[in-house]
């Protein structure tokens, strides 16, 4: 092979040197697209589900007592703070139980003895929906099941609240 076919030509390098600058820019302009799509997938959730509601677990008693709190909620690329509250309570196995307010009927807020005529129950002010201590839907109320319980842990002496599921009982 001679010398002169291994040489470059200064059209060849010119089309190199494009060639390669053009494609550097390129990926530069696509990373940030390309990034922001998947970034909530690539997010992972250090907390994991479980919020600390701000309430020492020594302070829990056998009487219902509510806890608010608030929690970061992503729905895909939007990101917002959404306000969260329990009934918290001790039942007769020394057992932290944590309600769900929302009433199972049609979704309005229960409060432990809200009605001076039902003392002892949850009270939903819309449709006079009640429940008994333990959750149970009081039967010929309109809630036709139990209010809904929240996962909850322990963590250093603090309630942490999770996940709603569905009452055991119902
Ligand atoms: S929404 Fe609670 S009784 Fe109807």
């Amino acid at each position: 092979m001679s010398d002169e076919k291994r040489q470059v030509s200064r059209r060849q390098f010119l089309n190199y040197t494009l060639t390669g600058v053009g494609g550097f820019m390129a990926a530069g302009l696509l990373i940030s697209p390309v990034r922001m799509a998947i970034d909530p997938v690539l997010k992972h959730d250090e907390g994991g589900d479980f919020a600390n509601v701000g309430l020492e677990v020594s302070e829990i008693t056998s009487d219902p007592q509510r806890v608010d709190w608030s929690v970061d909620q992503v729905d895909g690329w939007y990101e917002s703070e959404v306000s969260r509250s329990a009934w918290v309570y001790r039942n007769d196995n020394d057992e932290i139980v944590a309600f769900s307010p929302v009433c199972k009927h049609l979704g309005c807020v229960v409060s432990w003895e809200g009605s001076d005529d039902y003392p002892d129950q949850y009270y939903c002010p819309c449709h006079d929906g009640r429940y008994y201590k333990d959750g149970v839907n009081v039967p010929g109320t309109p809630p036709l099941q139990p209010l809904d319980v929240y996962e909850q842990e322990e963590r250093d002496g603090m309630l942490f609240l999770g996940n709603i599921r569905p009452h055991e009982e119902a």
